[in-house]
C-alpha cells in the first residue's frame, strides 16, 4: 500500500495479473503473464517501486500509469480508451474517485460470471462530466483474462459514446506482431510484422468480423512459434463492427486493445443509461499452443459448451446446390445413413422461389412446387434412418425479389439513399424493427417445431453497408448485432437442445461473441483439404476442434479445383466436427466403403479429438505440417503429419511429437483406415520402379522403421528426437496414434503395428 495506491495480484491457471489501483485512476496492469507465486503486500508495493520510471521533464514524457482505459487527462498521448461527448462537452474524462474491489466466484458480491474466476471491479466517477466508468477485469480458471468497460450517463442530457476500447499491456520483448487476414474461401491467413512504434489497427466495418478478420492479434518474442517464444494475444468477443489494434508508444508502452466501432450517433445514452464494450479476451503462453489452450479451456468450461458427441453430418450444399429434387435427396439421405452419418442438413434452396440466389430470401415457407406436401417425406425418412435433421436459414437477409421485400420494404436496413448496394443479390432485414423480428422468430420457430429440427445452419452472406435502422435510417449495426444474438437466444430458449452453426459465407463470423449462441462454425467455404490444413490450424487458435465444421468433399474441390485422394480429404476432415459434403449417390461403392471406415474411425477417436489439448510442432521442413491432440491426462495422442509442398529434403526427415508426458512411455502406430496404408508404402514412381540389376527385382518395403515394426519410447524422446516422416507426396498425410503403455515390453508394446487404435467404443 502506498497511500492512495494499492496493488492487486490476481492468480489463476498459471497466470498472474498485477494491477496498480490508484484512487483516481482505473486499474493499470503492471504485469500480465507467468504466475509470480504468492507475493506479500509489501512485495507488491516493491513491484511499483521497481517499475517507477525515472522523471524526465514532465509526467507526460515517462508515464508510470497507463490505465486499462487510457485517458488523455492522465497524460496518455495515444488513442484514448474512452471517447464521447455531450454535444461537444464532457469529452475528457478524469476521475474524482475510483473504487476497486476484488471478488471471487462464490463471494456474496459475485454476480454472474464463470466458475472459478476472480474479478477486479473498478468504478470511477467523474462529477464534472456526470459520468461513471467501470472496468471489469476477470482472470478465469485456466488463466484467460477478460476485460470490458462500461460507461454510464449520470447527467441530464444524452451522452454519445464514440469509442470504448480497453487495452492490455505487454512487455518490451513482445517485438513481433502476428494476426490474420484473408478473403472468402481463404480466411485466417497469418501475417507477421515487427511491433514498431506506431499503431497497427485492424478494423471490421461490415457488421461482422469478416473474412479478413484479425481474429487473434498477438505480440510475442520475435520468431515465436507454437511451442516456444513467449507470446500474448487478444480477441474481441463480438460479431459487429470492431477494431483490434497494437499500439507502441514512444514512452515504451505496448498495448493490445479492442472494442466496438461505433457509427455516428449509434450509441447515444439517455440519462441513467449505460453502454458496455464487448469482452476483450487475452491469453499468453510459451508458444502459441499454450496461449490457444487457454481459449479452448475457457470455451470448454462454459455450461453451454456442447457436451454430447458431435454428430457426424452430411450437408447437401456441394452435392446438389439449388437443384432440390426430393427423390434425389431421400436417396442421398439413405446413402448418408449407410456410411454412418448422424445428422442430415438440407442447405439453401428449400423455400419459396429459391431456385437461385437472386430470389426468395425472407420467404421462409417450404416451396411446395419443389417439395410437394412440404419437407415431411424427407424429414421422416431422415428420422427413420436414425439421423437428426438440420435446415439452412439466412434469417438476417432478404432478396428484393421476395414477398417479404415487396410487402415490407420498410423492414430493410437502409439510409436516405435506400438499402445500399446488393451483395449476392441480397439486402439486410432490420432485426431491430420489432415487427420484422417477430415475423422471423415466428417463421423459424414454427418450422423448427413442424420438422423437429435439431440444427440450424445460420448463414450471413452480405456485409452490413448502409445499415440504417428505419424509418430515419440511423446507424443500425450495433442494434442489429444485439438483435441477432437475441434471436438466437430466444430460439434456443423456445427449442431446448437446438444447435446452431454460425456460417457467414464460410468463416466471416466465428468470433467468441457468436459462440455464446452457436455450437459450431463453418470454417470456410473452401473444403480443399490442402487449404484446410492451414485454415483449421489458424482458426483453431481460438476455437477447439469440436466447434469447427470440417467436411469431406467429393474429390475435385469446388473452390480450387484441386483433386485429392480420399485419405487426404477424410484424414483432414477428421480433425474437427466432421461432416461430408458430397453427392454420395454418385460415389463409387469402394469410395463409400472407405468413407464409412473414416467416419467410424472419427467416431472412435472423437472423445480424444474433442476434449484433448491441441498441439502443433514447429518443424524445420516447411513442406510438412504436424498437428495433434493429446488427452488431458497424457494417456493418448493423435497426430496428423501432412505434406503440403514438394519437400526439398528427401526423404522428408525427422518430425517431433509434441505435448506428451516426457516421463511416460508410449507406443507409436500409424492409423490406416480405407486404403490409407498405400500412402505409407508408395513413394513416387521413380523410386518405386524396379531397378534393372540382378537381385533388385524383389518388391521393397518403403515404409519408415516405426511403421515396419512397432515403436515404444518415452514422451521425452518422441518430443526431442522424433521419428522419420514417411515418403509423403504433396497433399498426402499420415495419422499417428500414440498410446501410453505401462512400461517398455509390457503387454502389446512389442507387437505388430496396429491399423486402428485400440480405443473405447462410445
Ligand atoms: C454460403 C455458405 O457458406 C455455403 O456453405 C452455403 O450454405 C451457401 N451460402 C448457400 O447459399
Amino acid at each position: 500500500m502506498t497511500g492512495t495506491t494499492r496493488v492487486v495480484h490476481l492468480r489463476r491457471g498459471g497466470t498472474s495479473v498485477v494491477a496498480r489501483c490508484d484512487s483516481d485512476q482505473l486499474p493499470c496492469i503492471m504485469h500480465w503473464g507467468p504466475d509470480l507465486g504468492e507475493l506479500s503486500p509489501r512485495e507488491l508495493d516493491q513491484v511499483l517501486i521497481a517499475l517507477a520510471m525515472p522523471y524526465l521533464d514532465s509526467p507526460l514524457s515517462a508515464l508510470d500509469v497507463v490505465a486499462v482505459l487510457p485517458q488523455h487527462s492522465s497524460g496518455w498521448l495515444g488513442r484514448p480508451g474512452l471517447l464521447g461527448s455531450r454535444a461537444g462537452r464532457a469529452w475528457s474524462v478524469a476521475f474524482d474517485e475510483v473504487t476497486h474491489v476484488v471478488h471471487e466466484a462464490g463471494d456474496p458480491g459475485w454476480s454472474e460470471g464463470p466458475e472459478g474466476a476472480v474479478r477486479l471491479l473498478s468504478v470511477g466517477s467523474d462529477r464534472a462530466c456526470a459520468l461513471e466508468v467501470g472496468v471489469e477485469l476477470e482472470l478465469l480458471d485456466g488463466g484467460l483474462v477478460r476485460v470490458r468497460a462500461t460507461v454510464g450517463n449520470l447527467g441530464s442530457e444524452p451522452y454519445e459514446v464514440r469509442q470504448l476500447e480497453p487495452a492490455l499491456p505487454v512487455p518490451a520483448d513482445a517485438g513481433e506482431l502476428l494476426d490474420m487476414t484473408g478473403r472468402h474461401s481463404r480466411e485466417r491467413t497469418p501475417q507477421r510484422r515487427p511491433f514498431d512504434q506506431g499503431h497497427w489497427v485492424r478494423e471490421s466495418w461490415g457488421g461482422r468480423p469478416g473474412h479478413d478478420s484479425a481474429t487473434l492479434l498477438c505480440a510475442g518474442q520475435p520468431g515465436f512459434g507454437f511451442r516456444e517464444g513467449r507470446v500474448w494475444g487478444v480477441h474481441l468477443a463480438y460479431s459487429g463492427n470492431q477494431v483490434v489494434s497494437a499500439e507502441h508508444s514512444p514512452t515504451g508502452w505496448r498495448l493490445l486493445r479492442g472494442g466496438e466501432l461505433l457509427l455516428p450517433g449509434e450509441v447515444r445514452l439517455d440519462p441513467g443509461v449505460e453502454y458496455s464494450s464487448p469482452w476483450l479476451l487475452g491469453s499468453w503462453g510459451e508458444g502459441l499452443d499454450e496461449l490457444s489452450n487457454r481459449f479452448h479451456q475457457a470455451l470448454r468450461a462454459r455450461p453451454t459448451h456442447p457436451s454430447r458427441p458431435r454428430p457426424v453430418l452430411l450437408n447437401v450444399w456441394e452435392a446438389v446446390y439449388f437443384a432440390h429434387d426430393p427423390d434425389k435427396l431421400v436417396a442421398l439421405a439413405e446413402s448418408a445413413a449407410e456410411v454412418g452419418i448422424e445428422r442430415f442438413v438440407l442447405d439453401d434452396g428449400w423455400f419459396l422461389g429459391r431456385r437461385h440466389d437472386w430470389a426468395g430470401l425472407g420467404d421462409w415457407y417450404v416451396d411446395e412446387t419443389v417439395w410437394p406436401g412440404g419437407l415431411h417425406r424427407l424429414v421422416d425418412r431422415v428420422h427413420e434412418l436414425g439421423m437428426e435433421f438440420g435446415l439452412w436459414f439466412e434469417p438476417e437477409m432478404v432478396n428484393l425479389d421476395s414477398n417479404l421485400a415487396r410487402e415490407h420494404p420498410d423492414w430493410l436496413l437502409g439510409t436516405e439513399h435506400g438499402p445500399g448496394p446488393a451483395s449476392r443479390h441480397q439486402h439486410v432485414l432490420d432485426l431491430a424493427n420489432p415487427e420484422a423480428y417477430a415475423h422471423i422468430l415466428e417463421r423459424m420457430s414454427s418450422l423448427i417445431d413442424e420438422y423437429r429440427i435439431a440444427y440450424v445452419k445460420w448463414d450471413h452472406n452480405r456485409p452490413l453497408v448502409d445499415a440504417g435502422h428505419g424509418p430515419q435510417g440511423t446507424p443500425g449495426v450495433h442494434a442489429q448485432t444485439e438483435a441477432a444474438y437475441h434471436l438466437m437466444a430466444e430460439l434456443k430458449a423456445r427449442h431446448p437442445g437446438l444447435e446452431i452453426e454460425s456460417c457467414a459465407a464460410g468463416g466471416a463470423r466465428l468470433d467468441l461473441g457468436i459462440m455464446e449462441h452457436a455450437d459450431r462454425v463453418w470454417v470456410s467455404d473452401c473444403i480443399d483439404a490442402h487449404e484446410r490444413q492451414r485454415l483449421v490450424r489458424w482458426t483453431g487458435l481460438t476455437l477447439p476442434p469440436e466447434l469447427m465444421g470440417t467436411h469431406v468433399g467429393s474429390g475435385a474441390d469446388h473452390t480450387t479445383h484441386r483433386v485429392h485422394e480420399l485419405s487426404f480429404r477424410a484424414g483432414t476432415a477428421l480433425w474437427g466436427h466432421m461432416g461430408v459434403e458430397w453427392d454420395l449417390t454418385a460415389a463409387p461403392p469402394a469410395q463409400r466403403a472407405a468413407l464409412a471406415q473414416w467416419i467410424a474411425l472419427h467416431k472412435r477417436l472423437r472423445p480424444l479429438l474433442h476434449t484433448g489439448r491441441v498441439v502443433h510442432a514447429d518443424l524445420a521442413n516447411p513442406a510438412l505440417l504436424l498437428d495433434g491432440v493429446v488427452a488431458q491426462d497424457g494417456s493418448e495422442a493423435l497426430y496428423k503429419l501432412a505434406a503440403v509442398e514438394h519437400t526439398l529434403t528427401w526423404p522428408p526427415g525427422r518430425v517431433t511429437l509434441p505435448g506428451l508426458d516426457p516421463d511416460r512411455t508410449y507406443r507409436v502406430a500409424a492409423l490406416t483406415p480405407g486404403n490409407a496404408d498405400q500412402v505409407l508404402g508408395s513413394p513416387p514412381a521413380t523410386v518405386a520402379a524396379p531397378l534393372s540389376g540382378p537381385g533388385d527385382l524383389a518388391p521393397r518395403d518403403h515404409r519408415p522403421g516405426w511403421v515396419r515394426s512397432s515403436l515404444t519410447l518415452p514422451g521425452r524422446v518422441l518430443a526431442e528426437v522424433g521419428i522419420q516422416a514417411p515418403l509423403l507426396g504433396v497433399d498426402q498425410l499420415v495419422l499417428i496414434h500414440v498410446a501410453h503403455v505401462a512400461a517398455e515390453g509390457a503387454d502389446g508394446a512389442d507387437g505388430p503395428a496396429r491399423s486402428v487404435p485400440d480405443v473405447e467404443e462410445e
